[in-house]
């Protein structure tokens, strides 16, 4: 199988994010799908909550971003059966935000709101907030930290830890610096902050082997970071694009297609030839493939839906 290796002209026009930034690596996640049951409900959620805009609406779904970037979208059906807890899916989106001031300002809107958070930590590669969506998708929102701060293990993993995260500090550094970019000189929080992306996708498996097998040896992401009954991965040494556990869903069976969660997500490549050692791997594994145009679809080991892109 081959795939014409264009640029993207679906974003072309975006400012390029920076060098450091997770969409600057070689391959990376930058959209996701959810199949909810209460569309306008989740996303008037997303809109007030997380900020984000609509920009476009189909009578099958919506699909939501920032600064014209599509980052998620909701699909709704009749027919979908509500996921069990312990089906392979989504663990949770993470939206990450250009800087701590920025989650800090999202900290102070989520207060005012009073928005239930989940939790809060401290990775040492970056902070982190956790929240869930009204149908109960996990969503994760952060900031890294410059990679000149991040440590590199006598085994070339990136050191990452979970440390609880003062909020309270947090919260006071967003109220002493106001609404931010995004209120356009309004007095109040009014979306998330341009420049803002998906930048990363926590998965939850039934085998943790078997995920290190596909997302490694067929897909070719590195494993940067492990921690008991997860793997994380990822292309330039980001400290993670994907995440996969098997916290709640150890042997689970297969995910179903037609089940709320996450329904798909795409996983981009900026290197041809690393999309094209991918695709030869899936031939050779003889997994089967769909191709769209310059997009190839397909279901992992899990049953959860990918699609790999240029
Ligand atoms: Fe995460």
């Amino acid at each position: 199988m081959t795939l014409a290796s264009s640029a993207s002209s679906e974003h072309g026009a975006l400012p390029h994010p920076g060098p450091e930034h997770p969409l600057s690596m070689p391959a990376f996640v930058d959209h996701a799908r959810l199949v909810v049951r209460d569309l306008p409900l989740v996303s008037s959620w997303y809109q007030a909550v997380m900020g984000l805009s609509v920009i476009e609406r189909r009578p099958s779904g919506e699909t939501l971003g920032v600064g014209g970037r599509p980052l998620l979208t909701l699909t709704t059906s009749n027919h979908a059966a509500l996921a069990p807890r312990n089906a392979p899916g989504l663990f949770h989106t993470a939206f990450l935000v250009p800087d701590r001031p920025a989650l800090a300002r999202w900290l102070v809107h989520a207060a005012r709101q009073q928005v239930a958070l989940d939790g809060a930590s401290d990775h040492l590669v970056s902070e982190a907030i956790y929240l869930a969506d009204p149908e109960g998708n996990g969503i994760e929102i952060y900031r890294d930290r410059p990679r000149a701060d991040w440590t590199t293990l006598p085994d070339g993993m990136v050191k990452m830890a979970t440390r609880p995260l003062d909020l309270q500090s947090l919260y006071a550094e967003g109220l002493a610096l106001g609404p931010g970019p995004a209120s356009g000189g309004g007095a109040g929080w009014a979306g998330m902050e341009p420049g803002t992306a998906l930048g990363h996708l926590h998965l939850q498996v039934s085998d943790l082997p078997a995920a290190n097998g596909f997302f490694r040896d067929v897909l070719g992401l590195d494993i940067i970071s492990t921690y008991p009954g997860a793997s994380f991965f990822s292309t330039g040494r980001y400290h993670h694009h994907l995440a996969a556990n098997v916290w709640n869903t150890r042997d689970a069976p297969r995910r179903s297609a037609d089940m709320t969660g996450l329904g798909t997500y795409t996983l981009r490549f900026t290197d041809g030839t690393a999309l094209q050692t991918a695709l030869a791997a899936l031939d050779r594994l003889e997994i089967p493939t769909t191709r769209h145009g310059d997009s190839v679809s397909l279901t992992d080991p899990f049953g959860i839906g990918l699609t790999l892109s240029t």
